[in-house]
């Protein structure tokens, strides 16, 4: 039994006004003001359902709010958003839309509908349904609950499944046998909760899902809809505990047959991959730099000691997007040059004064996109990490003294030769050996005269 005194876990019928006032910051309320007049005007009933009820119970940040109609939910969502004046965005075939109501919160508007799932996996047909058909359909106890906003009997709690009493027991329950095979991305949710809230799986739960895991249904789920269940699991606090129990419930080897084995330690893997991401972050303030998501950052981290090429391959096919298909391609050489750069103590000579070169740190470093430079980050000492800032700082935004067409107008001919002269005078720059537009000149025409390779 969980014994957290934050968790509030009120009868059924019971009146929950007090509760939303009291636990609700007021831009919330207002827009959940919002949501009852509109319903009041449209006579249109309307209840606030799933995460934002379970989690008001548990005393948690309530973000955005998830509201349910049980009439026209674009129509509902139309007259919300003349209310607040807001942006609205339907997307019909559900019959669900969003308005975003100030400073900020996004009001998810559905119909209330009934699912019947043509195939494992598929979207569902729906049609309009009761609230309480709408939900029955859903996932897990804990995600059925309702607040009733309008247009009478506000701030009404429904509980018809034991939502509430699972809250306070700290279980994840399915509503009904089907629910994984309705949607086996629910295995993943369910995984992710569980971590989520420390909660622990109900017996029967574990049964049903460890059987659909065997029986192949995650083998039916889109690897879109398979993409943005892991996104949503790397992005959470405790990822570390979700993949444990990924693992230990098949789920990790049914859904990556790609010889991805979950490394040692990910829990410590991934403790230095958000120090490395903060320290990113910070430095990311002061330069205007790439924002870098902490998921990709976990999915790098992941790859372990699978080939690099493997996990490309995997990466590109569950559409991991373009920040993971780039770090995933330096991984195969870029990463280990800089990596042997930074990390290899033979840079330094005998003396202890380091024979690495500012120009060799800038040509390593500038190959690498932001994720790479944190997984660098993260894999090193507060030494690695100054030479990283020392490069961001010093050298990256070093502009040349000479360009391509000073060089033209020394004669050169057009050919690769031009790259080459071009990036050795760019290199002296960097390294200090040339200090003015004049002196890069007239290295650049010594290289370009026939005899004049190298320095
Ligand atoms: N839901 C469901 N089955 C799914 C996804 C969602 O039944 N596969 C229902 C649940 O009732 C859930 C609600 O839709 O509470 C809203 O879904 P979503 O916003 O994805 O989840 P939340 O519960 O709000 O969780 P989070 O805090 O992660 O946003």
């Amino acid at each position: 039994m969980s014994a957290d005194p934050s968790i509030i876990c009120p009868d059924h019928g019971s009146d929950l006004t007090s509760l939303l006032e009291e636990r609700l910051p007021a831009d919330v309320i207002r827009c959940i003001r919002a949501v009852c007049e509109c319903s009041e005007l449209t006579g249109i009933p309307a209840c606030l359902v799933g995460g934002s009820v379970r989690d008001l119970l548990l005393g948690r940040r309530v973000v955005d709010l998830d509201v349910v109609v049980e009439g026209d939910g674009i129509a509902f969502a139309q007259e919300l958003a003349g209310i607040g004046e807001r942006e609205l965005v339907p997307y019909s075939r559900f019959g669900t839309a969003f308005v975003m109501l100030p400073p900020g919160i996004k009001v998810d508007i559905a119909t209330a509908r009934r699912e019947s799932y043509p195939e494992p996996g598929l979207l569902p047909e729906v049609e309009p349904a009761s609230l309480h058909e709408d939900l029955l359909r859903r996932d897990f106890t804990i995600n059925s609950m309702a607040i009733r906003l309008g247009p009478t009997g506000f701030g009404t709690f429904i509980d018809q499944h034991g939502g509430c009493g699972d809250l306070r027991a700290g279980i994840i329950r399915v509503l009904h046998e089907g629910s994984f095979r309705d949607d086996p991305t629910r295995i993943l949710r369910a995984i992710r909760f569980r971590a989520r809230l420390r909660y622990t799986l109900d017996v029967s739960t574990v049964d049903l899902l460890v059987q659909s895991v065997e029986s192949g249904m995650l083998d039916e789920v889109s690897r879109q809809r398979i993409r943005e269940e892991i996104v949503a699991i790397l992005t959470e606090d405790d990822a570390a505990d979700s993949l444990d129990t990924l693992s230990d419930m098949g789920v990790w080897d049914s859904l990556f047959k790609y010889d991805l084995t979950l490394p040692e330690e990910v829990k410590a893997l991934f403790r230095r991959g958000d120090g490395a991401l903060q320290w990113y972050r910070s430095l990311a303030q002061e330069h205007d730099f790439n924002e870098v998501e902490r998921w990709v950052v976990r999915w790098l981290l992941l790859a372990g000691d699978s080939s690099a090429d493997t996990f490309s391959r995997l990466s590109n096919d569950f559409h991991m997007g373009q920040a993971v298909s780039q770090a995933a391609g330096e991984r195969a050489e870029r990463y280990p040059r800089a990596h042997t750069i930074l990390f290899d103590d033979s840079h330094v000579d005998s003396h202890g004064s380091s024979r690495r070169t500012d120009s060799t740190l800038y040509w390593t470093l500038t190959l690498l996109g932001p994720v790479s430079i944190v997984l660098l980050a993260g894999e090193g000492s507060q030494e690695v990490r100054t030479l990283l800032e020392d490069y961001f700082t010093r050298l990256k935004d070093i502009e040349p003294f000479v360009d391509g067409n000073d060089l033209k107008s020394m004669h050169l001919p057009e050919g690769p030769r031009i790259g080459e002269i071009l990036r050795e005078v760019f290199s002296a720059q960097i390294d200090g050996e040339v200090r003015n537009r004049t002196e890069a000149l007239d290295l650049a025409r010594h290289l370009a005269r026939p005899s004049g390779k190298g320095r």
